[in-house]
């Protein structure tokens, strides 16, 4: 029988990192996720607000062009109402038509599904994308996807209440199949009718298998039936196959979080005692300062050392080792001193420190040290000098002059 395997979207896990970031074992996972997408030949994906966490990096044009070629999968998002705000990231198509193979004798012509991708608005999308009202969307997607299908069909992350408002406001739509479960109860919500839309649910978890069934009338008319499918051992015996993959995709998320555990202990232990670093040659042959480090500074700026040694910067990589399962490298830019990506693989070529010190933001201190004078260290702008690292994302709070009164020395 003709058939078309869907999903309604949120089959991605969405766990944060403290920056409300996906963590490296849960990018680890969620890779897996897509490959077992790919395998069992999923046709259409709803992309849901939680799955952008994933995606929003996957729809950067460069990345998507990198992966798509070999990801088919990734040419199966439907989204109508998650949009791109910026040049560089892709929107994910707004509807997919499907051809379904016709069984009927003489009527070779197939049938034309058109799925529409529609989401709940929260959470908050990613930088680069906007969520907007999702019967809006439909009700700007549904006439193109009439024109170029036989039947129109809603893939929607959302509740029962908005499915019904979406129906109500998007007239046209065939059926809304629904993904509002939060409960083992509520997988069970009885389809309804608003207007001609038929509304259906999907179950909880992958707990179920949803069959929809359409069945054409004789004047074009679809009627359908649905169930589910339990998918336990008795009905669905374990396949060895299946299991393996599972076993690679758990041993793949461990082996990332042990990695970001080991690249975190390798940094603490190198990071640790280097109080004095090898001076480097600029480009111009003569040597450029290196970091000292706060205790040097402590010397001849007692006053501010004490100020600095109580503020939250000198104990800026405290937050590190509790998250390690979170950490990569790109964390030590903002709570270290002197951490440079461009090198970072050389190591040994740039001593990095923990916490800010005082030469995150006054530079390094070598020279001065040597010969103290005015002139070094000068913060012109200080705004950019702390947005550099409290940006939106991270200290969305911020407020320059209560935050410099904090630390002010
Ligand atoms: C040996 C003493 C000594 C040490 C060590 C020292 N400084 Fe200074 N620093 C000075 C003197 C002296 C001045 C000039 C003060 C003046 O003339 O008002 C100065 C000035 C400064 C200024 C103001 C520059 C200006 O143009 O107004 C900054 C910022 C500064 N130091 C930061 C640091 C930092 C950061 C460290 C540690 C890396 C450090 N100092 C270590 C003695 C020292
Ligand atoms: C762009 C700069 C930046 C990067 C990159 C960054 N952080 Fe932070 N982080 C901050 C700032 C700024 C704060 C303080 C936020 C505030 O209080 O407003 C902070 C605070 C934190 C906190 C404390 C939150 C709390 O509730 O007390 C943790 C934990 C943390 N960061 C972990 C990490 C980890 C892990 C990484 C790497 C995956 C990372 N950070 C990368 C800038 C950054
Ligand atoms: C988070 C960034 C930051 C850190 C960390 C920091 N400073 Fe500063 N520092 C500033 C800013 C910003 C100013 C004010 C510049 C201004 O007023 O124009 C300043 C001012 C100063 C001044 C006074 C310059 C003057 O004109 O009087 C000195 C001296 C100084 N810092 C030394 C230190 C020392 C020593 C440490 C570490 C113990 C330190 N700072 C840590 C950002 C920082
Ligand atoms: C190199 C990155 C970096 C720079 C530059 C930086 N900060 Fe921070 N700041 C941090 C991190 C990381 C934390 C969080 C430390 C923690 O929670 O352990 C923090 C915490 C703070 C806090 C304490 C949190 C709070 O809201 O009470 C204040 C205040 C603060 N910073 C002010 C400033 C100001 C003002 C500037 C600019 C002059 C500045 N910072 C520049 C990284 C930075």
């Amino acid at each position: 029988m003709p058939s078309v395997l869907v999903d309604t979207g949120y089959f991605m896990s969405d766990e944060r990192s403290a920056h409300a970031r996906l963590r490296p074992d849960v990018v680890a996972k969620d890779d897996w996720v897509l490959k077992a997408y790919e395998q069992t030949n999923v046709d259409v994906v709803n992309v849901s607000s939680h799955d952008l966490r994933y995606f929003s990096s996957v729809l950067a044009k460069p990345e998507f062009a990198r992966r798509a070629g070999s990801e088919p999968l990734l040419e199966q998002l439907v989204s109508a109402n998650t949009v791109s705000e910026s040049p560089a990231v892709l929107s994910p198509r707004p509807f997919i038509v499907r051809e379904v193979p016709s069984r009927e004798a003489g009527a070779p012509k197939p049938v034309r599904v058109a799925f529409i991708g529609l989401t709940e608005t929260m959470p908050a999308p990613p930088p680069g994308l906007k969520l907007i009202d999702p019967a809006e969307a439909a009700r700007r997607t549904v006439p193109e996807a009439r024109k170029a299908a036989d039947v129109v069909v809603a893939l929607a992350k959302v509740s029962s209440e908005e499915a019904a408002r979406i129906a109500r406001e998007a007239p046209g739509i065939d059926v809304i199949i629904a993904g509002n479960s939060v409960s083992l109860e509520q997988s069970f919500t009885p389809p309804f009718y608003v207007g001609q839309t038929l509304v259906v649910f999907t179950p909880f978890e992958t707990r179920m298998l949803g069959e929809l069934r359409f069945y054409r009338g004789a004047q074009g008319k679809f009627t359908t039936r649905q169930r589910f499918i339990v998918l336990d051992e008795i009905a669905i015996p374990e396949d060895p196959a299946a299991k393996k993959f599972v076993d690679a995709a758990a041993s793949a998320e461990s082996q990332a979080r042990d990695n970001s555990k080991k690249l975190l202990d390798a940094w603490l232990a190198s990071s640790l005692g280097r109080g004095g670093a090898k001076r480097e040659l600029g480009s111009s042959g003569k040597s450029a300062p290196v970091y000292v480090t706060s205790a040097a500074c402590n010397q001849c700026h007692a006053a501010q050392y004490m100020k600095w040694a109580n503020s939250a910067h000198a104990h800026a990589t405290d937050p590190l080792p509790p998250r390690a399962t979170e950490f990569e490298m790109s964390c030590l830019e903002c709570h270290a001193t002197g951490y440079k990506p461009a090198v970072a693989s050389n190591t040994s070529a740039v001593a990095s420190f923990q916490n800010v010190q005082c030469e995150q933001c006054h530079g390094p201190g070598s020279d001065h040290v040597a010969k103290p004078a005015k002139g070094y260290g000068r913060v012109t702008d200080m705004k950019a000098a702390c947005v550099g690292c409290h940006n939106s994302e991270v200290s969305p709070g911020f407020n320059l002059q209560v935050a410099w009164e904090k630390i002010k020395h």
